[in-house]
């Protein structure tokens, strides 16, 4: 599959907020999207704006750390988990993630790197580099051209 780079540098909290609304107004209704950076950098907050763009209240959107998985319903359905509590990819199977994968949602997953081989094909990756203290780097990986142009278009524009 061809995928195509967005790069993105976020220098505040809300860059990076405004991210995360032009990325999930760009997805489709289904996607699968892998969430990788070390702990603080920012994913769960990234899902917060991603929510907000969907009329989801973003300060109902919590780490899911502990209880792995989230579901929140919005103009899109967000299936928001963390896998960093799992060891690997039988653990991930064991409860039932493959198949949050088949429904009708966008799934996030932190830690994503931890189940590699239970990712799907056409994976979207956000990799998210602390700078500093308040700067991060994002970079969008994406199986589909226009969902990188659309978000590009988007965060240039607000
Ligand atoms: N530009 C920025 N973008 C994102 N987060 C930022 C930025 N500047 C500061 N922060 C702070 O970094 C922290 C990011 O926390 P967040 O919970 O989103 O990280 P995470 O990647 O989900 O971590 P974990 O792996 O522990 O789940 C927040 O406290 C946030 O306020
Ligand atoms: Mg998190």
């Amino acid at each position: 599959m061809k995928y195509s780079t967005l790069i993105f540098e976020s220098h505040s909290i809300s860059d990076t907020l405004r991210f995360g609304r032009a990325f999930a107004d760009a997805l489709p209704e289904q996607a699968a999207v892998a969430l990788h950076g070390t702990l603080g950098a920012g994913k769960t907050l990234l899902v917060q704006g991603m929510a907000s763009a969907l009329g989801i209240d973003p300060h109902t959107v919590t780490s899911p750390t502990f209880v792995i998985c989230n579901e929140y319903i919005g103009r899109k359905t967000l299936i928001h988990a963390d896998v960093y509590r799992l060891n690997d990819s039988d653990d991930f199977l064991a409860i039932g993630g493959a198949e949050w994968f088949q429904s009708n949602a966008i799934t996030l997953i932190e830690w994503a790197e931890k189940i590699d081989d239970c990712l799907p094909l056409n994976l979207y990756t956000v990799t998210i580099s602390q700078r500093s203290e308040s700067a991060r780097q994002i970079q969008l990986e994406s199986p589909c051209q226009e969902v990188t142009d659309a978000v590009s278009a988007a965060i240039m524009a607000s």
